[in-house]
């Protein structure tokens, strides 16, 4: 545990966590790895869907996890204050199910980030997908500086669509884009701090002032 807290006070988004209800969201640490792969393998959608802007979930066995770990460690290496990404592991009850994050681009100036989210496939269904967007948007607009949040998903996504109507995202234009070489339109979703639908717990936020100190902090 002294181990544990040394290293956040190190690096700041270790030592942020959520917890709202039966789930707890923090960054996943190296030796969280292990357990997040086995439910990444184990399935995230059906095959024949592409829920994601980069199709990730087509690499399989030794392919998947080494992009999948180096994409979160390059995260970790690029976090500046011009492009921060906050990917929070979620665990229901204890058991990893997911990881809900949010991505930002010069965020001193914008106020603004869009989340994106991944549950296991046995984890669909429950709930758990809009008490996590839920508990990120309450961290996002109480506690660390957002003015807005926003969210896309293709037409073909009628779960991630339907969360975002849930936590109160409003329609806010649509995008066309290439997906595998074929046109997709991408629906735009925008949250406002005075639409955002609260979940039925308390949200209790641990490590957000040192997070948005490190996050904010420019090398003189
Ligand atoms: C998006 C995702 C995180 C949602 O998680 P979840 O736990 O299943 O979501 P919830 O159970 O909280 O809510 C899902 C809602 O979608 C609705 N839904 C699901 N499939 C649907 C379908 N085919 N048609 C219409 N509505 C559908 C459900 O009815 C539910 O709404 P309700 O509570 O009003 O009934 C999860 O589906 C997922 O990981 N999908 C694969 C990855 C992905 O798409 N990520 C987002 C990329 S933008």
């Amino acid at each position: 545990m002294e181990h544990t807290d040394d290293l956040a006070r190190l690096w700041p988004p270790f030592g942020v966590r959520v917890t709202c209800g039966p789930l707890v969201l923090r960054p996943m640490r190296d030796s969280d790895f292990p357990e997040v792969l086995a439910v990444a393998h184990a399935g995230i959608h059906d095959p024949g869907l592409l829920p994601f802007y980069f199709p990730w979930t087509d690499a399989k066995g030794a392919d998947l996890e080494r992009s999948f770990l180096q994409y979160h460690w390059r995260s970790r290496a690029e976090l500046s204050p011009e492009k921060w990404d906050l990917d929070l592991g979620v665990w229901h009850e204890g058991s990893f199910v997911g990881v809900q994050g949010v991505s930002t681009s010069d965020f001193l100036v914008t106020r603004t980030g869009e989340t994106g989210s991944w549950l296991g496939q046995q984890f669909h269904g429950r709930g758990i997908g809009t008490l996590m967007r839920q508990a990120i948007c309450v961290l996002c607009l109480d506690h660390l500086g957002f003015e807005e949040v926003t969210s896309g998903a293709f037409t073909d996504n009628p779960a991630s669509l339907a969360v975002s109507r849930k936590v109160g995202y409003r329609a806010n234009g649509e995008k066309r884009l290439a997906r595998k070489g074929a046109l997709a339109t991408n629906v735009q979703l925008v949250l406002r701090p005075q639409d955002l639908v609260r979940p039925p717990y308390d949200v209790e936020v641990e490590g957000a002032d040192a997070f948005v100190d490190f996050v904010q902090a420019r090398a003189t």
